[in-house]
């Protein structure tokens, strides 16, 4: 079958297009649509429909063509095919038309949707900005601000805002076909004109020297050193003071210059391996899920209220149990509060929190939990505790059931074996804050069963998580490699490396929270609970959290204490240098023989990134994760690592195996050898100047 057939429907001539999944425009489908555009300006037909079977319009250009040589037809050059035809043309919008497809129907002359379809220039997201003429179609339609929006933000909205925007004509209800060839013949019978966007004139009201001038500070702030969303303001600048022809031509180089970077490279590559992530490579596509109907949630503290409101917010009943009814109160009080935030951000109307709330029920018993499909144990991190918790679930859960633990740490396999259902256990490790991290990390146990790890990744895109497969070790993916990267920034600090320098080093390189920032924010408290914990035999080098210990036993937790590695403002919560830090660093690089000396910023991000990378080499090749993208997605979704490197294992890929191996031998020379044993799978790569992704693909 051809992915683009073309009929006559009446007087209309129907290009049809089918190319699953998603209509991506691959070169078949851009030969098959100027084909069938330009058969139709030779027949009979009076207009010409574009529109796609299955799930969706064209989702966009085919991004498993891109860093490939292009094949004519190019898309820009198509879609200016369609806008010169002397036939009307209509696009009929469904799913989400996206990126070169919603560029495709701004070519077209009329674009009718249905209530449902989703519009959008997401190119951003990839490191790229839109290529085929929306940079300068869009601001013609909708204005030069309206579109800086859409495009820097690559956030798809819906149909009902696009005719708002002037961008979609007609909405349809019902059919889409049928409402489509209904309104083609109106245009018909109208006569209506052939409308070219390129002819028009951006209304000057929605742009200014003075707007564009604001929109690249703003853009600064948050871009994270990406390079798209700056000449993205360029070419809509072009779109308004240039002629159409000329901000095409900018658009064009502008493009390219994207595409050939590294930044294009890494974000294409997360794209991918989002996508990769999901997929269990033991674990047949087919595996039949058990229902998710309801959920329990064991512990109402920071993360199972959090847990609890991600299912309430896609419908799903929960039953959240606590230890007393004065935990109970305190935990469905910080719920209330969450959503309190959320409204007040305009996320979700009184009514959805409302009906959130309700979703939501308190219990102090677990024989409320017999019937729940998933359990999610969210309690204190104690293996004891975890323990005794799922002896009860073992005891009062329905058969079937799966049953799940938030641990960040604990063995999962322990866990698992204080039941008698081995096989139903699995670790889900939610991110803090839980209603809002992205990344869910799916431990799988020794006996974790196939059905039980299909029906979790499934139920994490059903909550809009981004499920990651991880085996049990000591802090799975995220936090066994995090463990080494705050190794290193509490080293680079004795060395004599300030806590602003060593935050500012890593988000000048794109970290979205320096390590000490992060150790503020989340609490000194927790590491040195945890580490009261580990016999001191096993707590290896005692320097490493020499300064952080010290500092939780002065009353410094962080943020929540108004000090930590910071001193923080009582009421605007703004950080400042504190020098009562420096001379804690100071004393225990004393105790410990430290000689501190100036560190550059280079080095702090080589030591911290590369122990990352040292780290996940050895992740991978023990199994522990399926593939290098996946620690990727890990770290970008999980720990505020850039997109536009493209997670620890990809940046090492890019800038060379070779390199990151010959650093790590240099760091075990010049500090602390026993902390950088290397990776043998870095070595690897490195001596065969190969990569992480090759490695994982083969
Ligand atoms: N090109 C190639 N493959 C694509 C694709 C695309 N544009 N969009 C999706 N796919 C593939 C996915 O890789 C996946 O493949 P797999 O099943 O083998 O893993 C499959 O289609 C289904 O995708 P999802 O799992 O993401 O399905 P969802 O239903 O969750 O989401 C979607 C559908 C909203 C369309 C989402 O896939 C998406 O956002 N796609 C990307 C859209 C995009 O970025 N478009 C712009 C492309 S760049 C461009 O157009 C440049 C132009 O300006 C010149
Ligand atoms: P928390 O201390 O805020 O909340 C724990 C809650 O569990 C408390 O409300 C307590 O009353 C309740 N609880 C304790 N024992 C219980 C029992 N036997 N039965 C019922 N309820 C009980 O802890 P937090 O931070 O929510 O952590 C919970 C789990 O999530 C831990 O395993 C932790 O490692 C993990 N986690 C924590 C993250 C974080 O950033 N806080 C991130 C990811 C995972």
């Amino acid at each position: 079958m051809p992915v683009v057939s073309y009929e006559m429907v009446d007087e209309i001539g129907v290009i049809r297009v089918d190319n699953p999944p998603v209509n991506a425009l691959s070169h078949a489908v851009r030969a098959g649509l100027l084909n069938a555009i330009e058969s139709a300006q030779l027949d009979d037909s009076q207009a010409i429909l574009i529109i796609c079977t299955g799930r969706t319009f064209f989702a966009g250009a085919d991004i498993s063509e891109f860093g490939q040589p292009a094949k004519e037809p190019y898309l820009p050059d198509l879609l200016n095919a369609i806008e010169s035809s002397n036939k009307v043309v209509i696009a009929a919008l469904h799913g989400t038309a996206l990126g070169g497809g919603f560029e495709t129907a701004l070519a077209s002359h009329y674009r009718c949707a249905l209530d449902t379809a989703k519009v959008g220039l997401p190119e951003v997201h990839l490191g790229l900005l839109p290529g085929a003429g929306g940079t300068q179609r869009l601001p013609r339609l909708a204005g030069a601000q309206a579109s800086l929006d859409i495009m820097t933000s690559g956030k798809p909205f819906g149909a009902a805002k696009a005719a708002e925007l002037g961008i979609v004509d007609r909405i349809i209800d019902g059919d889409l076909e049928s409402g489509a060839l209904g309104y083609a013949k109106e245009l018909i019978a109208e006569s209506a004109p052939t409308r070219r966007v390129a002819e028009l004139t951006v209304d000057p009201k929605t742009a200014s020297r003075e707007m564009f001038a604001a929109y690249r500070k703003n853009i600064g702030k948050r871009a994270r050193g990406q390079i798209a969303p700056f000449k993205i303001v360029d070419c809509v600048q072009a779109a308004v003071e240039l002629p159409f022809a000329d901000g095409m031509k900018l658009e064009r180089q502008s493009f390219a210059d994207c595409m050939a970077s590294p930044q294009s490279a890494a974000m294409r590559h997360m794209f991918f391996a989002e996508r990769e992530a999901a997929k269990v490579k033991d674990v047949s596509k087919d595996t039949p899920l058990r229902p998710i109907q309801t959920v329990g949630i064991i512990g109402g503290g920071t993360m199972g209220g959090g847990i609890a409101m991600n299912f309430a917010n896609v419908g799903i009943g929960v039953k959240l149990l606590e230890i007393n009814d004065e935990a109970l109160a305190r935990g469905m009080s910080i719920v209330e509060k969450n959503y309190s935030i959320t409204m007040k951000k305009g996320k979700l109307s009184s009514e959805q929190v409302a009906e959130c709330l309700a979703l939501i029920s308190g219990t102090t018993s677990y024989d409320d939990l017999a019937d729940v499909d998933l359990m999610i144990e969210a309690v204190f991190e104690n293996l004891d505790i975890k323990k005794e918790v799922f002896s009860k679930l073992d005891a009062v859960c329905k058969s079937g059931a799966i049953l799940a633990t938030n641990t960040s740490y604990q063995d999962v396999n322990q866990i698992a074996n204080a039941t008698k259902r081995a096989q139903d256990v699995i670790g889900l490790h939610f991110f803090s804050p839980a209603n809002v991290m992205k990344l869910l990390e799916i431990v799988r146990a020794d006996k974790t069963a196939d059905d039980v790890i299909a029906t979790c990744m499934k139920m994490a895109k059903s909550i809009r998580k981004v499920p990651v497969l991880s085996g049990v070790c000591y802090g799975f993916i995220g936090n066994r490699m995090l463990n080494k990267y705050f190794r290193e920034a509490q080293l680079c600090l004795l060395e004599g490396a300030s806590p602003e320098q060593i935050d500012n080093a890593m988000q000048s390189w794109g970290m979205a929270m320096g390590p000490m920032a992060v150790g503020d924010l989340a609490g000194l408290d927790i590491g040195y609970k945890a580490r009261q914990g580990i016999p001191a035999d096993q707590l290896g080098d005692q320097k490493i959290w020499a300064v952080a210990d010290a500092l939780v036993e002065l009353g410094r937790l962080g943020q929540k204490s108004g000090s930590g590695y910071y001193q923080y403002d009582a009421e605007t919560r703004a950080r400042n240098n504190d020098p009562a830090v420096v001379k804690v660093v100071e004393e225990k690089a004393a105790e410990f023989g430290v000689e501190r000396r100036n560190i550059n910023d280079e080095e702090i991000v080589n030591r911290l990134i590369f122990a990352l990378v040292n780290e996940g080499a050895f992740i991978l090749e023990e199994g522990i994760a399926q593939r290098s993208g996946d620690i990727d997605v890990v770290y970008v979704y999980g720990y505020g690592f850039p997109a536009a490197r493209g997670g620890p294992m990809q940046y090492a890929d890019q800038i060379g195996t070779k390199t990151v191996y010959d650093a790590v031998i240099q760091f075990g020379k010049d500090h602390n050898p026993d902390h950088w044993t290397v990776a043998p799978l870095l070595e690897r790569l490195a001596k065969d100047e190969a990569t992480f992704s090759e490695w994982s693909a083969a």
